[in-house]
């Protein structure tokens, strides 16, 4: 029988990152980043100057990337591809827009398929992402789809950044994370929505321990 799998999904900045590193660790499961696949593949296709719309050269990088996770903690991450340390560049908030650009593709998607599903091991996967219910793990025991508003959104990020020590300002961080979330919602294929059965938390307004408290409230229905 498959490990079991919580699939989180919702735009970016929404606070996924801190509600699955907390489930995983609260649970002993592992956990799926599968953005920071996307920002991994979109990465190596810009360092190599390919055009990031040519969707057939930029999934045909993604089997030979040797993508390492290391660490449990924000603070003890680190990301290494092909021996290199990326755990900082991945995170910039342009690393992100390139992200979204190569995820509108099918083919980018289909590479990436695989690869996610193989986290999937004992005793059990907190996944990460925009379509983790909805196309990488349909059969996920529970289901969450966090949503918060844009300024909400830029907020937080922006003190998530400038805590990392990345520099940014409010005006164009939220332009940035708005265009990005029109890119994820209304493409055609696994668009970010919440699927039948999702169970919806609206972070707005909640402060980090609030939103856990929500998530352990979640735990008790489907422990
Ligand atoms: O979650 P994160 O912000 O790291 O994701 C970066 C981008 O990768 C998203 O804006 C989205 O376009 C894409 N992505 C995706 N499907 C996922 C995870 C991320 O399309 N499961």
């Amino acid at each position: 029988q498959a490990a079991p799998v919580i699939a989180v999904d919702g735009p970016s900045g929404v606070g996924k990152g801190l509600v699955t590193r907390y489930l995983a660790k609260r649970l002993g499961f592992h956990r799926l980043d599968s953005g920071a696949l996307y920002r991994i593949l979109a990465l190596a296709a810009h360092h190599r100057h390919l055009d990031l719309h040519d969707a057939q050269a930029v999934a045909a990088l993604a089997p030979a990337l040797d993508i390492r996770f290391i660490g449990e903690t924000e603070d003890d991450e680190a990301i290494l591809v092909d021996g290199h340390d990326w755990t900082h560049e991945i995170r910039k908030e342009s690393t992100g827009a390139l992200a979204s650009i190569i995820a509108t593709a099918p083919v980018v998607r289909a590479a990436l398929l695989q690869r996610q599903r193989d986290f999937r091991v004992a005793p059990g996967l907190i996944a990460d992402g925009r379509d983790m219910a909805s196309i990488v793990f349909t059969d996920a025991v529970l289901k969450i789809f966090m949503d918060a508003s844009v300024d909400e959104r830029a907020q937080r990020r922006l003190k998530q950044l400038s805590a990392k020590g990345i520099g940014a300002t409010l005006a164009p961080l939220r332009e940035e994370i708005r265009a990005r979330d029109e890119r994820d919602r209304n493409r055609p294929i696994a668009p970010l929505k919440a699927v039948d059965g999702a169970e919806v938390v609206d972070t707005t307004g909640l402060s980090p321990d609030a939103v856990l408290a929500v998530m352990e409230g979640l735990l008790r229905r489907y422990a």
